[in-house]
C-alpha cells in the first residue's frame, strides 16, 4: 500500500484517480482548492485538504505530516481560449504553483512525479499519429506551460533525483461506468459533455466549430480515450515509478480519430434521439487532426485501454449525465 497525495484529486480526471487508488487500497490524501472541483467528488476513504498546491505553508505542514511515496498532480488550468486571454494566470497556476509543489516534495526527499501532461504541448502536428519524439513547439499559454513544466521536470530529475512520469492526454471523455463521477466543467468547453446536454436539453444545439478543415467530412478529427484508460495508465506509471524507474514521456490516446461530425452522430444513436446541430465558424487555435501513437504506454506500461469504442465513451459519458439530472 503506497502513501500518495493527489493535487486536484477533486476534478474530472483527478477524481476518477482517487477512486482507482482507493479502490486498489491505496493511503490516498487529495489536496484541492475547489476553484473547479467539487467536494462530492472525493472518493470515500480519501482524506481531504482544502487548499492550494501555490501555498508552501500548507504543503510544508502536510509534508512533515505525512511521508507521501509520490504525488500525483492534476490541478491545472485547462481552457486554451483562456490562456491567449489570461497568460498570466496560466503560467503562475500552472507553471510556478508546480514549481513550489516540486520544491517542497525536494526538501522532504519525496522524489517520485506524475503530471498530467497535454497533446497541446505539440501544437501543430508535423506528421499523424503523434508520438512523443514529435517536436514541441506549443500554440497558446495552456501548452506552453505544460511543456515548461515538463523540461523543468527533466531538471529537477538532473539536479535532485526527482523521478517523473508525463502523461500527454489526447481528448479525455468518458466517465466512470458507475455514473457516480463525470465531466463537470464550468464553464464547460469539450465537445462530448456539450454534445450530450444539447441531448438533454441543457443547451440549445451544438455548434460544429469550422466544415471546411482538410478531414474527410470538413470537421476535425480527434482522439478520444476514456478517463478510466487514462488513469490505469497513469496507476502503471505509478507502479512503474515506487517500482525504482526513469522519467518517461506518454502519449495517450486510442490512436483512432473521429471527426466532430461523426461524435454527434455516434451521440445520436447512443441516446437515440437527434440532436440539434448548428454551423459555426472555425474556433482560433484548433489543428485538423490529433491523434496519438500510444506505442510507448502500450510496450513500456503494459497499457491496454479497455473503453475503445467511441459509443462506449459517449455512454458512460450519458450515464453521468442522466444521474446528475436525477
Ligand atoms: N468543438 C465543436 N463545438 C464545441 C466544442 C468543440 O465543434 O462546442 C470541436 C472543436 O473545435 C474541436 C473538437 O470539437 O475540433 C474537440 O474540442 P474539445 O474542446 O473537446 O477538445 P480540444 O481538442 O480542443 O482540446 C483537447 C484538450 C485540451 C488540449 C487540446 C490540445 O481538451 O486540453 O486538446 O489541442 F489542449
Amino acid at each position: 500500500m503506497a502513501k500518495i497525495l493527489i493535487v486536484g484529486g477533486a476534478g474530472y480526471i483527478g477524481s476518477h484517480m482517487v477512486m482507482s487508488l482507493v479502490l486498489r487500497g491505496d493511503s490516498v490524501f487529495v489536496l484541492d482548492n475547489l476553484s473547479s472541483g467539487h467536494l462530492d467528488a472525493v472518493w470515500p476513504g480519501a482524506e481531504f485538504i482544502h487548499g492550494s498546491l501555490a501555498d508552501r505553508d500548507l504543503l510544508t505542514r502536510l509534508f512533515n505530516e505525512h511521508q507521501f511515496d509520490a504525488v500525483m498532480h492534476f490541478a491545472a488550468c485547462i481552457e486554451v481560449g483562456e490562456s491567449v486571454k489570461h497568460p498570466s494566470k496560466y503560467y503562475h497556476n500552472n507553471v510556478e504553483a508546480t514549481l513550489t509543489l516540486l520544491d517542497v516534495m525536494v526538501a522532504h526527499g519525496v522524489n517520485k512525479f506524475i503530471f498530467s501532461s497535454t497533446a497541446a504541448v505539440f501544437g501543430e502536428p508535423q506528421y499523424t499519429p503523434i508520438d512523443e519524439a514529435h517536436p514541441k513547439q506549443p500554440v497558446n499559454p495552456y501548452g506552453r506551460s505544460k511543456w515548461m513544466v515538463e523540461q523543468i521536470l527533466q531538471d529537477f530529475d538532473h539536479a535532485y533525483g526527482l523521478k517523473s512520469a508525463c502523461l500527454r492526454y489526447f481528448n479525455a471523455a468518458g466517465a466512470e461506468p458507475g455514473g457516480r463521477l463525470g465531466e463537470r466543467h464550468d464553464p464547460e468547453t469539450h465537445l462530448i459533455p456539450l454534445v450530450l446536454q444539447a441531448a438533454a436539453g441543457i443547451r440549445p444545439d451544438i455548434k460544429v466549430f469550422g466544415q471546411d478543415y482538410d478531414t474527410e467530412d470538413g470537421t476535425c478529427i480527434r482522439d478520444y480515450i476514456h478517463v478510466v484508460d487514462l488513469c490505469d495508465a497513469h496507476a502503471l506509471a505509478l507502479d512503474q515509478l515506487l517500482a525504482g524507474g526513469e522519467c518517461a514521456q506518454y502519449n495517450l490516446g486510442n490512436g483512432n480519430g473521429f471527426s466532430v461530425r461523426q461524435v454527434i452522430e455516434t451521440a445520436q444513436q447512443v441516446v437515440g434521439r437527434e440532436i440539434p446541430m448548428v454551423n459555426a465558424p472555425r474556433r482560433a487555435g484548433d489543428p485538423a487532426v490529433l491523434i496519438a501513437d500510444s506505442h510507448r504506454a502500450k510496450s513500456v506500461l503494459g497499457w491496454q485501454p479497455q473503453y475503445d469504442d467511441l459509443a462506449v465513451i459517449i455512454e458512460h459519458a450519458w450515464q453521468y449525465i442522466r444521474s446528475q439530472a436525477g
